[in-house]
């Protein structure tokens, strides 16, 4: 069978990352690129025909890339999603023929905004994925296989802990929260929420089997408000966060029922960005009865140490890990990040659904459950109070809410001095 041809929007941080990952994925090609930048598209293109991933053809915009490609995969920023969604769907009223669409999460800032492109895409009968790579992690697979008869035998999980943490996003519009949709809830809470869920479904249940009933959560602004860290922000990212904060810290507990036996399990969520360690660590946890895991992905099979004396030589610590904050001492090295985190089997999911006419494992109506949850824990935290979510008036209400802190209005709850 012909590999999948890839259209990537966006050049950037992560659509590199899913090119590193394309080196270990036999069906999908990077068929074209584009981006609003074009030297960065043209960086990628040349990065793409270096290891024989595809044709790698820069084009201009995304209307004239649709007819070269079968899939396009939006890695742009989060405040251009729906317009991008528009284009490719009027793309394909007018004729082009794409076999599905690729959202990098988090799906849209509200339900607002998810509902619109999800309707858009299943209104001209696009197939879709929502990349949460997490959930595809392999210690998150392999655990799973091997804890199988435990589950089986004692029952399944019954509480779950799942965090992302580093210092801070590397791009300006991350931090503003009217471009990105908030703060770390926003960014990083998706992820946490959707691999603690996932993990809450009995094995060979869906990924929504678990019904959520309460959220519960707080969103806070510890680091990133201390007038000196303010100040470097301003400076370096242009962001005042005296006028528009966003959290960059946020914690909560998801309440979840089983709809068969009634059992009711919980998943915990931790996020920042203020994170002090050698840069990017996913923490995940599981406790069933008489049975656990836990992941810490800076325990590495490859430690390694640069002394005073030879840190000058280290170009780029980002080589050695996610988010890298240090270049000397005693270092953690993850060599095969794009796999560890699951960016390699996310890709091979949605190639070989869409090459069989399928949504992916994960499609854009579970990213729209995923926001309706993220939104929930918003709203818990500004109303200091526990959401439940079989209130069908609450139902209602999230489907237009928008956080204050996304509303750039921040300033009214998170504390600065
Ligand atoms: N799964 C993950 O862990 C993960 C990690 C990082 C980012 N992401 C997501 O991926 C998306 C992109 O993030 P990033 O870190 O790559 O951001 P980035 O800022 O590094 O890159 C975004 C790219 O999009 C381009 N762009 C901006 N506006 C555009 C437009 N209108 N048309 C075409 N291109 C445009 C920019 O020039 C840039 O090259 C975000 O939604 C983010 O949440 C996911």
């Amino acid at each position: 069978m012909q590999p999948l041809k890839l259209g990537i929007i966006g050049a950037g941080f992560i659509g590199t990352f899913h090119a590193r990952a394309l080196m270990q994925v036999r069906n999908m090609e990077i068929a074209g690129i584009t981006s609003r930048t074009k030297s960065r598209a043209q960086a990628l293109s040349k990065m793409v025909k270096k290891n024989g991933l595809g044709d790698g053809v820069v084009y201009s915009n995304i209307t004239e890339m649709v007819n070269h490609v079968d899939v396009i995969a939006i890695y742009a920023p989060n405040f251009v999603r729906v317009e991008m969604v528009e284009e490719i769907v009027d793309a394909v009223k007018n004729g082009a023929n794409l076999k599905g669409v690729i959202c990098e999460k988090p799906l849209a800032r509200n339900m607002k905004e998810a509902r619109r492109i999800v309707e858009a895409v299943k209104g001209v009968g696009l197939k879709t994925a929502y990349f949460e790579n997490q959930i595809f992690m392999k210690p998150i697979q392999t655990q799973l296989q091997q804890l199988a008869p435990q589950q089986k035998t004692m029952g399944p999980l019954m509480l779950t802990r799942s965090a992302e943490e580093h210092g801070g996003p590397h791009e300006p519009w991350f931090w503003d929260p009217t471009k990105q949709g908030g703060g770390v809830l926003s960014d990083m809470g998706c992820h946490s929420i959707a691999v603690g869920w996932y993990l809450l479904n009995p094995i060979g249940k869906p990924e929504t089997f678990m019904q959520p009933i309460s959220v519960s959560a707080d969103c806070a602004l510890l680091k990133w408000g201390l007038p000196e860290w303010r100040e470097k922000l301003l400076k370096e990212r242009g962001v005042d966060y005296t006028k528009t904060p966003a959290e960059d810290f946020t914690t909560g507990v998801i309440t979840y029922k089983n709809p068969e036996t009634g059992q009711i399990a919980k998943a915990q969520f931790t996020n920042s960005w203020m994170f002090e360690k050698q840069g990017l660590r996913l923490f995940m946890d599981g406790m069933g009865p008489g049975y656990a895991f836990e992941i810490n992905t800076l325990n590495s099979s490859l430690e390694i140490f640069i002394g005073d004396a030879a840190a000058e030589v280290v170009a780029d610590a980002e080589t050695a890990l996610e988010k890298s904050t240090a270049s000397r001492g005693l270092l953690a090295v993850q060599y095969n990040e794009p796999d560890l985190y699951g960016y390699t089997d996310e890709n091979e999911d949605a190639a070989k659904a869409f090459l069989a006419g399928k949504d992916a494992s994960l499609s854009w109506d579970y990213g729209l459950e995923i926001t309706r949850l993220v939104m929930a824990a918003y709203m818990s935290s500004e109303r200091q109070k526990t959401i439940d979510l079989t209130d069908t008036r609450i139902q209602e209400e999230l489907e237009t809410f928008v956080p204050l802190i996304q509303q750039g209005k921040g300033a009214d709850i998170l504390y600065t001095n």
